[in-house]
């Protein structure tokens, strides 16, 4: 890996995502909007993020909360109008940061006027622009499924075809074998660009093509025995069964080699203009390509796909990661997002949560790369189950609420907690601002979109933690301080160093100015390490105390973490 003198903005930035619906609601209608967003501009600055990367802020129907975008060119009514959006934009740069927008390229709304035209008679100009095939109803063109449920084939008895969908049947597939569907989505791409957005998350871009020969897949492969496997583990996560079956059961619909063709031109076009960065839904290397020519930044993944954060398992995924990278490519690493269970609930071991949160924060802002947080993280935010079916929002908890009653025959109560676990509701509720009703998300008296936690009022919100200076949020702030003061953990050469204990993940960052020794007990035993060297100052510990800088062989509490300056 080569870090160039010049290194570009995006490489050293932090990003924090934001979920649109759930930041901060300005109008009091329940649903976070840019007014909310814009009001918190100077809490993301003090924080002390660099970028921000925004969920879909497009109209959407709101099937797959957003994801199913019906017009790539404007804002969600709900949010806010094109002129806010450039008012937030400017607000954005002004601090001095970045705005990263989601760009869903697989598919649209089946509200998207594109897929209204396409649907409208086989002979209309737009027809080819989806993937239409033909079929008898109930005998789809392929045994393929849906990654959300029930075929991937939707009979449209209008025109008497079927299309395709990869997510929710809401959610058209886009031919992008059609020269038109590439030129209208890299207009949307520079329709954005122009304003001045700094790039884009490119969401499921592993999806956008499938195998033209439509082969099928092997008989018996069924969505109820992928539950089966899956709902076993409160939080799938790369249990290996499930894994294996999962890619069988999409093989043919997944990562075909056409899609980097695309993502090459995709690049072209960004190039076009100065210094924006285009970052991947996936984990495939092969989208950095040469490290020159496609995507900038792919996360890693494989970091969060366990249930515990050992120091084995980070260091297998380093070493496997940083090996695997082109030369030029730049790692990309996170432990959460609006997809999956919150750090907070996904890692910690429930005695340990606090402790826990800091040090992942450490580990994730001191790995070479760059690091995503999502927003909640900063106040140890946890998932909230919702026991309410009539509450949830994502129709993915409700898809696995029928699973689970279809599969497993289970009680209502029972269900429902299945539904709630499964879905990605859990994970989205609103930001909690303060120990008010409804979290000071939204207005008392107004009911917000999802639920807040109701662990606001035991002090899981800003306005409490920001007058404690023991809290998390500090804790956040003076790390991404820590980061932004010392450059060798932006851009540093990464290092790891085996010490006497397999708990213990030891590595340093080093640049011509410095080298930092990160040194983190990843169990929740007390650690005595011996230090590989000379150390002059501590930089920052997770815990108040502990470790003085005298002790070359310090004793580490359970999950302390501790960044010391070498001599
Ligand atoms: C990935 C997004 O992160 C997820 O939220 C969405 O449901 C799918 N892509 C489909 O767009």
């Amino acid at each position: 890996m080569i870090v160039k003198e010049s290194t570009k903005w995006w490489q050293k930035a932090v990003f924090y995502q934001i979920y649109p619906r759930s930041f901060a609601d300005g109008n009091g209608d329940g649903i976070g909007d840019l007014a909310g967003m814009i009001s918190k501009l100077n809490y993301l600055q003090e924080l002390g993020v660099d970028a921000i990367w925004l969920s879909p802020h497009f109209p959407s129907p709101f099937v797959d909360c957003g994801y199913d975008v019906s017009d790539y060119e404007d804002v969600g009514p709900e949010y806010g109008t094109l002129e806010q959006f450039k008012h937030f934009l400017n607000q954005i740069h002004q601090r001095g940061m970045r705005l990263v927008l989601d760009l869903v390229l697989n598919h649209t709304s089946d509200q998207h006027r594109w897929f209204i035209e396409s649907r409208s008679s086989r002979d209309n100009p737009k027809r080819d622009w989806y993937i239409w095939r033909d079929g008898d109803p109930g005998e789809p063109p392929t045994n393929w499924f849906s990654a959300f449920g029930g075929s991937a084939w939707e009979y449209d008895a209008h025109t008497s075809a079927y299309y395709y969908h990869y997510f929710f049947k809401e959610q058209p597939d886009l031919n992008w074998h059609n020269p038109a569907v590439k030129e209208a989505m890299f207009n949307a791409a520079r329709f954005w660009l122009d304003m001045g957005v700094d790039g884009f998350r490119l969401d499921a871009v592993g999806t956008i093509f499938e195998d033209e020969t439509y082969p099928a897949i092997p008989e018996g492969m069924s969505q109820e025995e992928l539950y089966r496997m899956a709902s076993q583990y409160v939080q799938p996560k790369g249990e290996k069964t499930v894994v294996s079956y999962h890619e069988e059961m999409f093989k043919h619909q997944v990562d075909r080699p056409e899609v980097h063709l695309i993502m090459q031109e995709l690049r072209k076009v960004i190039d076009e203009y100065d210094d924006r960065v285009l970052i991947g839904e996936t984990d495939d290397i092969a989208f950095y390509g040469d490290g020159t020519n496609e995507l900038h930044l792919i996360f890693n993944f494989p970091l969060m796909r366990t249930n515990h954060l050992t120091a084995q398992h980070v260091s297998q995924n380093q070493l496997e990661r940083l090996t695997a990278l082109p030369p030029m490519a730049w790692p990309c690493n996170t432990l959460g997002n609006h997809d999956s269970a919150r750090i907070y609930t996904a890692f910690g071991d429930g005695t340990h949560n606090n402790v826990q949160n800091k040090l992942y924060l450490m580990l994730l802002l001191t790995l070479k790369g760059t690091p995503f947080l999502y927003n909640g993280e900063e106040i140890g935010m946890s998932d909230y189950i919702i026991d309410d079916l009539s509450r949830f929002r994502d129709p993915l908890s409700v898809l696995y609420y029928q699973l689970e009653k279809r599969v497993n025959g289970s009680d209502e109560r029972t269900t429902v907690l299945k539904g709630a676990l499964m879905g990605r509701d859990r994970n989205r509720t609103p930001m909690q601002w303060s120990n008010a009703l409804n979290g000071g998300f939204c207005p008392p008296e107004t009911e917000p979109w999802l639920p807040v936690n109701s662990d606001y009022a035991a002090g899981v919100n800003v306005d409490d933690q920001v007058s404690n200076p023991d809290s998390m949020i500090n804790f956040y702030r003076r790390m991404l301080h820590v980061r932004r003061q010392n450059t060798a953990l932006q851009t540093g050469e990464y290092q790891e160093i085996s010490t006497d204990s397999a708990d213990i993940l030891c590595y340093s960052r080093s640049d011509a100015e410095q080298t930092l020794l990160v040194v983190l007990n990843m169990s929740p035993e007390i650690q005595r390490v011996r230090l590989p060297f000379k150390v002059k100052q501590i930089l920052i510990n997770t815990m108040k105390n502990w470790v003085h800088i005298e002790d070359p062989e310090p004793t580490l509490q359970p999950y302390q973490g501790v960044i010391y300056i070498a001599a």
